[in-house]
């Protein structure tokens, strides 16, 4: 003959009722540390990127270029003009040259680095053309590609006269 007593069901089920045993929990707030540990270090360099004077875009800034009567309808010539930009946190004078077109009352203005691998381009009146000194691609006056590898036209800077004056706008 056995001693053992039957368990009673309300025993089992005050048991089955107990919360968890405190180790699940401390396991969940394991794993949501180092979820934020994790998403700390995957999201902090971006975060620290966007903030930084790289990361972050600035507008673009009007800048006089040129007179309009320094550049006759039909020609195409080169400007140079100097814009202060951030370097890091330092304030620097940085040179910079666009190629302009002038038809009449309107003007447009290419940015001299090639589409292909941002190699400076030339000017050359008698052809008519743009040429890459580099792999030999050739643009037109409109700034289309006519020959080579660049893969596209030149980029265009947006440009507006003011009393006689040829703006330029650039992004820095
Ligand atoms: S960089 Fe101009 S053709 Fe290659």
């Amino acid at each position: 003959m056995s001693n053992e007593q039957p368990v009673s069901n309300s025993l089992i089920d005050s048991i089955n009722d107990q919360p968890g045993p405190p180790r699940r929990k401390l396991l969940g707030w394991l794993v949501a540390g180092i979820n934020l540990i994790v998403g700390g270090v995957v999201l902090g360099p971006v975060l620290g990127f966007l903030g930084s004077p790289l990361g972050r875009k600035t507008k673009g800034m009007w800048v006089p270029v040129l007179g309009l009567s320094e550049i006759q309808d039909g020609q195409t010539r080169e400007a140079s003009f100097t814009m202060q930009i951030k370097d890091g946190y330092a304030l620097v004078d940085r040179k910079y040259t666009v190629f302009l077109h002038r038809s009449g009352e309107e003007v447009i203005a290419f940015d001299p680095a090639c589409t292909h691998l941002g190699c400076r381009i030339n000017w050359v009146g008698e052809k008519d053309r743009y040429f890459c000194p580099c792999h030999g691609g050739v643009f037109g006056k409109d700034g289309s590609v006519v020959s080579g590898p660049p893969p596209k036209p030149l980029e265009q800077h947006p440009v507006k006269v003011e009393n006689g004056q040829i703006f330029v706008q650039k992004n820095v």
